[in-house]
């Protein structure tokens, strides 16, 4: 494949307050990890798929993840990750294969993902020789507060934007970002245009959210249950 998708998956899940790690955690019957998976192994072309398991739960994760890939799993392998997610997505990274020029990192947390906004990146990544970044607009007003939570402004949101994942680099790009990662950053774009490199925007989906809280869970659910089969 001339396309890697690694999919992190090795968080914790604390503010999900589940018992295990959040991509083990079940929605309409089925892991997260596997709802996540499903839309990658739907991708135009074939990728190579990079799973980053929690941490001591790798069997359960290649167990997921053979059952999604079918005749694809030649392309897929199961890593463990690390406590950050920085961390998590250099141990897929060091797995990418030969001869791949296109690194998408995925959160398997963003479950519900269409396939659609996987080929988007993909292809815009290969169109523009960028990094990619699917956003949205902010709905909210934003505001800039105190140390005492008092209202000091109000932010202009129109050029700000929610950035979701998959989040799509030239490979080279994003390895010469993690080799020169210091301090941690909260996505893969900010690590990129720390070391001055381009990264577009195209648009997101509102299905791509990531499921961090109960609530999140609750609304997963309800969007599967909802969906033709
Ligand atoms: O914690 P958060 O929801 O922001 O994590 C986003 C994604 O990164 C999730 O899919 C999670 O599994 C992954 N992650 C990881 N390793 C960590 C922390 C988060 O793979 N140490």
């Amino acid at each position: 494949p001339r396309t890697a998708v690694i999919v992190v998956a090795a968080g914790r899940g604390t503010r999900l307050r589940a018992a295990g790690p959040k991509a083990l955690v079940d929605v309409a019957g089925r892991p997260i990890l596997q709802h996540a998976l499903d839309g990658v192994f739907r991708m135009r072309e074939p990728a190579q798929v990079i799973v980053v398991a929690p941490p001591g739960r790798r069997d359960d994760a290649e167990r997921i993840a053979r059952a999604c890939a079918g005749a694809a799993s030649d392309y897929v392998s199961v890593v463990e990750g690390a406590d950050t997610r920085q961390g998590s997505v250099a141990a897929g990274l060091a797995r990418v294969e030969d001869g791949v020029d296109v690194v998408l990192v995925h959160d398997a947390a963003r479950a519900l993902t269409p396939t659609e906004q996987l080929d988007a990146v993909a292809d815009a990544v290969r169109e523009r020789g960028t990094g990619i970044v699917p956003a949205l607009p902010v709905a909210d007003t934003i505001k800039r507060i105190t140390g005492s939570a008092v209202i000091e402004s109000t932010i202009d949101r129109d050029p700000l934007r929610a950035v979701q994942t998959p989040q799509g680099f030239p490979r080279a790009l994003l390895d010469a970002a993690y080799a020169a990662a210091t301090e941690p950053l909260t996505d893969d774009a900010a690590l990129v245009t720390a070391i001055g490199g381009e990264v577009a925007t195209i648009a997101g989906h509102e299905s791509a959210f990531k499921i961090t809280t109960p609530w999140d869970l609750r609304r997963a659910e309800l969007l599967v249950d909802a969906a033709p089969a």
